[in-house]
């Protein structure tokens, strides 16, 4: 097989992945070799067919043989059964393995990593990846033994015919392969094509279908349709060159098989004619020879389902062998007080020309609350994704009770903070679910009522057709209502010393606004408080601001001081004093 030498490293890798199917592997072999075993008794059948029954016409033989044919398809039936059987258990087996271990290795990835690869393409990974990978590893194995094993019985049932025969019909042998080579590489780079251009479709599609709203303002309907009837018509070309290929390798086929037929012919007859061969004898070597053909045209196949399948295997491999988020603290950590300090902290994203944050220093203290405003852009969402370690500074310290983040097991930081980001979306579920969420599932119906009380959010629930059973999530409708109202309570049952809020109450409306102030105000108590958002009446009572613009800490102090020095904040405010007319 010809496969690069780096192919045949992950191809190795690969056949370590089958290791936990071994036993079942196994017994499919056993099945595929009495598959073999009955194409080759089936194969010594035919001569006494002709011979006994039509020739000699024995009596005997024609009761003895039809049952015996009934009897080698029976067996080889079951084999069949069980080899496919067993074969699938290992190949899904092994699809599953993989779009385990990277799903499970997507959830450890480092910020940056992750946001480097878009979710449809892991979605790719998780999904025909993974299956293709089953494919090389296991079905392309089956097809070469299965098929191999077919040519070899058939050859040795042509050589117990006629070995003078056989011999001189295998000559002919290089030449079909080839044959069946060129057609079979026309074949798959035109199928490779194909599914090039349906990728290419369905982007567009998605595309288009995503932004429909946008193409009817924009009157960009023609242009979309013509962009995606230019990928149809490529497809369709593409398509029919796949068809005309694949009938031309049918066509191909038979001519061999024909030509192959002849020169059977012709040896046949010479042997005929010394003596040496019956007429049972011709019709064994000619449905042998016959039943190699498709097998060795199904061998063909085999190197492009490796080909895929390592191709596969090797986006798959790239994103096992990632590194996992670093976690190499050690510092025990119960519960934190909560006091956060920044140092100077920069962060710049890879491919970014600016920083997107420089020269950070400020303390937040227990029980106190920060507010970060500023432009969008500026920075804030990326100063709050620092404290969790969904990324790392580039420069700098984060410390929390006096100690640098990366001292504490990551688990312990993450546990001691309830945060809220810019969308919150909801899991398949039910309210109390979504609620009592991850770590918190051990919470009793008692608890959840009691943070939903809390968090102003029984009411709201109580309306719902099934109260905290109410599913929700994808399936369920999920009004921003009903998010706002799952993560105040999450966040009130977690009671974590650290509460970050991202601009949670942009998407509201004033009433319901006014519910979630007060909701806060209930959540905010003892804690260390970090609160983004874009309407500064909802900031006014922060302990201290930080305003932030292009990623620096441009101002900072309360409300009242940043008013009174006219800077950036107060130019903020008096716009949106304007905006309210309040
Ligand atoms: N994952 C990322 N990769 C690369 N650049 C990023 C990433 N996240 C944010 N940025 C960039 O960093 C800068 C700061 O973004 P950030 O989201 O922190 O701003 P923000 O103040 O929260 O804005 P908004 O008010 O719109 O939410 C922006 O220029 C943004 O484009
Ligand atoms: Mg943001």
């Amino acid at each position: 097989m010809s496969l690069p030498p780096s192919a045949w490293a992950i191809y190795r890798r690969l056949l370590g992945l089958v290791g936990p199917y071994r036993g079942v592997l196994l017994l499919a072999l056993l099945g595929l070799l009495v598959e073999g075993a009955a194409a080759g008794a089936f194969g010594m059948l035919t001569k006494p067919m002709v011979d006994e029954t039509f020739v000699a016409r024995n009596r005997e033989f024609g009761i003895l043989l039809p049952l015996a044919i009934v009897g080698i398809f029976v067996v080889r039936g079951m084999a069949g059964y069980l080899t496919d059987l067993y074969m699938a258990k290992a190949a899904r087996g092994v699809a599953r393995d993989m779009r385990v271990r990277a799903m499970d290795k997507y959830l450890r990835l480092p910020g940056l990593r992750f946001d480097g690869e878009p979710v449809p393409s892991m979605l790719v990974r998780l999904g025909s990846d993974s299956d293709q990978v089953a494919q090389a590893v296991v079905d392309s194995g089956k097809v070469m033994l299965q098929q191999s094993l077919q040519v070899v019985a058939m050859l040795a049932v042509m050589l117990y015919a006629s070995w003078r025969v056989t011999l001189a019909v295998l000559l002919l042998g290089p030449l079909i392969a080839w044959m069946m080579d060129k057609v079979g590489r026309r074949y798959r780079r035109y199928g490779h094509k194909v599914q090039e251009t349906s990728a290419q479709m369905m982007l567009a599609a998605d595309q288009a279908l995503s932004n429909q709203q946008d193409v009817k303002v924009y009157g960009a309907r023609e242009m979309e349709m013509a962009r995606y009837s230019r990928l149809a018509d490529d497809n369709l070309r593409l398509s029919l060159k796949v068809e005309a290929t694949r009938s031309i390798s049918s066509a191909v086929v038979q001519l061999t098989g024909a030509v192959g037929l002849a020169l059977l012919l012709f040896f046949a007859g010479h042997e005929a004619l010394a003596g040496r061969l019956t007429a049972g004898g011709f019709v064994q070597l000619m449905i042998s020879m016959l039943a190699i053909i498709p097998a060795l045209k199904q061998l063909t196949n085999v190197q492009g389902m490796l080909q895929r399948g390592v191709a596969s295997a090797e986006r798959l491999f790239h994103v096992l062998d990632a590194e996992d988020e670093t976690d190499t603290g050690t510092r025990p950590l119960q519960r934190a007080r909560g006091l956060i300090e920044f140092r100077d902290v920069t962060l710049q994203y890879p491919g970014q020309p600016h920083s997107a944050l420089q020269g950070i220093s400020f303390v937040a203290r227990p029980g106190t609350v920060t507010a970060i405003v500023g432009r969008s852009g500026s920075g804030k969402s990326s100063l709050v994704k620092l404290i969790p370690r969904f990324y790392e500074p580039g420069g700098g310290q984060i410390l929390l009770d006096g100690h640098p983040l990366s001292e504490y097991r990551l688990a312990d930081l993450r546990r001691q903070l309830a945060m809220v980001g810019q969308q919150v979306m909801l899991f398949d579920g039910s309210v109390a679910e979504n609620v009592a969420y991850g770590e918190l599932q051990q919470a009793s119906p008692g608890d959840v009522e009691r943070v939903l009380r809390g968090a102003n959010a029984l009411e709201f629930v109580a309306q719902m057709s099934e109260g905290a059973d109410t599913h929700i999530g994808v399936k369920g409708a999920s009004s921003p209502a009903a998010s706002a109202s799952v993560w105040r309570s999450r966040a009130l049952l977690k009671d974590a010393p650290i509460l970050i809020l991202d601009e949670a109450t942009a998407a509201l409306d004033n009433a319901s606004e006014r519910l979630v102030q007060e909701a806060l105000a209930h959540l905010i108590p003892d804690r260390t408080t970090l609160v983004i958002a874009h309407r500064l009446s909802t900031v006014e009572h922060a302990d201290q601001i930080l305003v932030l613009d292009e990623g620096r800490l441009v101002e900072q102090g309360t409300h009242a001081e940043l008013l009174a020095r006219g800077g950036v904040y107060a130019h903020l405010h008096a716009m949106q004093f304007r905006e309210t007319g309040a």
